[in-house]
């Protein structure tokens, strides 16, 4: 990332319930009907919005969001293309207030370097529900936080994100330059974050996919890791609840001072210290933590390079 802008993209607003104004937050169950792709009856619709809407601790989060991201709302979808995306198409029609948006489902959901990302909706129905994580039925939890940000200098958000996710949820959770969180040397969380530009004013995307329960790696390299094996006890719900509000004020931190305050936290989870790696693009060498601007650094046969680039991916040699 550069300090003229950060990496891709867009984002969106929802204003407070005026059926409930006390609310700081809101589940609209219209749209979760609508992006279902209809086909129940209204009934049928009902009680699946209201069973969604006692799952996810939309108050809880609310509370803790709103006195510091004014206008905040959260909303939970069924089912969507992709959190990113959705976000992405309401800024676009001018919904730019900050909105955490999860999607119990994504059909399309996105990773970096344009690949997908394959996340496990409830099961189906007659199947059956993991005994963990049973009060969402989700596999994976999908969600985005899209606001206003205007930070002096984009570089190292992704690893700022990654420092509040892995603070929020365990000591064992490992960094992997510049966007993913690992458990044991398997991938266990993913950020995608995307930027537009409206104007004068800078929009966010913060897009985060975590696996909550174990699935099948086929095609991967490494097969994922997944939430349960070090807190088994939590399901998607209870997991955005701890992640969420320590992201908002990561972010609402970066945004005044940038990556500093989170560089030594970085290095205290950086997988890749020290360890010999490969870039997408066949550099080779021993990778010696980040820079002050996030930079990879890695130490080559040709002397320290600083990498920087969100086009090169970058793996442990062996995994
Ligand atoms: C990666 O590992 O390459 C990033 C994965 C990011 C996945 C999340 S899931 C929620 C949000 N919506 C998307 O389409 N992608 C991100």
């Amino acid at each position: 990332m550069s300090k003229a802008g950060p990496p891709h993209g867009a984002n969106a607003h929802e204003g407070l319930n005026p059926a409930a104004p006390n609310l700081p937050a809101r589940i609209v169950a219209g749209q979760r009907a609508a992006a279902s792709g209809g086909g129940k009856s209204g009934a049928a619709r009902e009680a699946a919005n209201v069973a969604a809407i006692s799952i996810w601790p939309t108050k809880a989060i609310g509370q803790q969001i709103v006195p510091f991201l004014h206008g905040f709302t959260m909303q939970v979808l069924p089912a969507i293309d992709s959190t990113n995306s959705e976000l992405m198409r309401r800024a676009r029609v001018g919904q730019r207030d900050p909105v955490l948006l999860v999607a119990e489902q994504q059909t399309a959901g996105r990773g970096r370097l344009g690949r997908h990302w394959h996340s496990d909706g409830p099961p189906a129905a007659g199947g059956a529900i993991p005994a963990q994580g049973k009060g969402s039925g989700a596999g994976s939890l999908t969600f985005s936080l899209a606001l206003p940000l205007a930070p002096n200098d984009w570089s190292g958000l992704s690893l700022a994100v990654g420092v509040s996710l892995v603070r929020s949820l365990h000591p064992e959770l490992r960094l992997k330059w510049p966007n993913d969180i690992w458990l044991d040397d398997r991938k266990l969380a993913g950020i995608l974050i995307e930027t537009a530009s409206f104007g004068e004013n800078r929009f966010a995307v913060i897009g985060i996919g975590i696996n909550i329960l174990p699935r099948a790696g086929e095609g991967l390299s490494t097969p994922p890791a997944s939430l349960q094996e070090v807190l088994p006890e939590l399901d998607a719900p209870a997991v955005l609840l701890r992640v969420a509000p320590a992201l908002v004020q990561a972010l609402l931190l970066f945004e005044t001072q940038g990556f500093a305050p989170f560089k030594a936290a970085f290095k205290t989870r950086d997988m890749l210290y020290g360890r010999a790696i490969i870039l997408s693009d066949g550099t080779t060498g021993d990778a010696a933590g980040v820079n002050g601007t996030g930079a990879l650094m890695v130490h080559t046969s040709s002397g320290m390079k600083a990498i920087t680039s969100a086009e090169v991916s970058v793996r442990p040699v062996g995994a």
